[in-house]
């Protein structure tokens, strides 16, 4: 019988576009670990506000970002960042980290540092006998894993991301952070060549899910109906 496949499915797109609820069913679906890179950026950002570190700062970002120590822990199949052994809280959702992350993901020494952590998700899925990861970000499909098994790209008009947003109840000016997320000169938000573009506006989850688990199927079997 032949082995099973180590699969990488990629998940771009802005923010509320359906990302984070469609890479958590495909995980369960398929056994893959989920890693939610938004919020690793959240994190740092959380982690360099309270240290009174702006974005603009180089010299203290750089210091501050090399004394981090950067490891992972899975609740359910989903990895969880701990810096200097913390997981993330609440406040990684909070108004001021939401108006704050995009500056932060722009610099390139941020997401220098978090690259490889990035990369190194794939050993530890196998480390935990998974059989894959879907990785959900804005540059997965096109920097951290450009050879990845699936890229796929979501996007939905900007009214019904609002909209989707509202309903889960946080303030985030998600167009302001789309702006500031294609247009930065480090790896910027945007579909890269080859990916599968979703438009999620008139989809249902459920819609979105069947879509990408189809293509899926075709290398590897479901785990879960
Ligand atoms: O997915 P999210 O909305 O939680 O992401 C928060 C921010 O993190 C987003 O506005 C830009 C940044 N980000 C990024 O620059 N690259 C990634 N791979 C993931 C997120």
């Amino acid at each position: 019988m032949a082995p099973t496949p180590f699969i990488i499915v990629a998940i771009d797109g802005g923010a509320a576009s359906g990302k984070s609820s469609s890479s958590r069913i495909l995980a369960e679906r398929f056994d893959l670990l989920h890693v939610d890179t938004g919020s690793f950026y959240r994190q740092l950002t959380s982690e360099l506000l309270q240290r009174g570190v702006p974005p603009t700062d180089l010299p203290a970002l750089s210091a501050a970002l090399d004394r981090l120590r950067l490891d992972t822990r899975l609740t359910g199949r989903s990895a969880q960042m701990l810096v200097d052994g913390r997981p993330a809280g609440p406040e990684i959702r909070s108004a001021r980290v939401n108006e704050q992350v995009s500056h932060y993901a722009a610099v390139p020494e941020v997401r220098g540092t978090l690259l490889g952590y990035q990369r190194g998700q794939a050993d530890v899925a196998r480390r935990h006998g998974l059989r894959g990861l879907v990785m959900e970000g804005r540059d997965i499909g096109s920097v951290i894993f450009p050879q990845a098994d699936f890229r796929f790209f979501l996007h939905a008009d900007p009214a019904e991301r609002a909209k989707r947003r509202a309903r889960e109840g946080q303030q985030d000016s998600i167009a302001e952070r789309d702006r500031i997320d294609s247009s930065r000169k480090a790896s910027p938000l945007t579909c890269p060549a080859g990916a599968t573009d979703i438009d999620t506006t008139h989809l249902t989850l459920d819609e979105v899910v069947a879509r990408m688990a189809a293509m899926i199927a075709t290398r590897l079997p479901a785990a879960t109906a």
